[in-house]
């Protein structure tokens, strides 16, 4: 006969708890897919081309939190982050030369609670879009 049928348990719930703790860990620090691809449209639009979608935007990593080097110039996104994925719920670019206009896609980050956009060359007014917005600060 082969190994005990307690020792195939004990691997098992050992692979189980492997498997849902490791398989959590990875991802519960990622963007939301639709929310990425709304931020690359935004950065397309604002030409803020600095932001780097090589790092998961909630990482901080890779310029999506840039403390102020010059004071009043702020660059800066933040998450909040459940157990499944994770939201924008904070976007502050101060003084970040960004030009065009206002993009609508702001729209598509539901969770956005507060939104600087103040210093910069933005033209156009608010986007009829931003109507469904729950945002708090603006
Ligand atoms: C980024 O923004 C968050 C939310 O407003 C704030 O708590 C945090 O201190 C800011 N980080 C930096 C480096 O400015
Ligand atoms: C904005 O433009 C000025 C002048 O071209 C430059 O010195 C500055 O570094 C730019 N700021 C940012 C945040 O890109």
């Amino acid at each position: 006969m082969g190994a005990s049928p307690e020792l195939l348990l004990l691997t098992f719930i050992f692979i189980a708890t492997a498997t849902a703790t490791f398989g959590f860990a990875g991802t519960s620090n990622k963007l939301h897919t639709e929310e990425v691809r709304a931020l690359k449209q935004i950065g397309r639009q604002l030409g803020k081309r600095d932001w780097n979608f090589e790092e998961d935007p909630c990482s901080g990593k890779g310029n999506w939190i840039v403390k102020e080097a010059i004071k009043g110039h702020e660059s800066n996104l933040t998450c909040h982050c459940s157990s499944s994925s994770c939201h924008v719920v904070s976007i502050q670019l101060k003084a970040q030369n960004l030009t065009g206009i206002i993009p609508p896609d702001f729209s598509k980050l539901r969770y956005l609670k507060l939104l600087d956009l103040s210093r910069n060359c933005l033209t156009g007014s608010i986007p009829p879009q931003w109507a469904a917005m729950k945002l708090e600060e603006l």
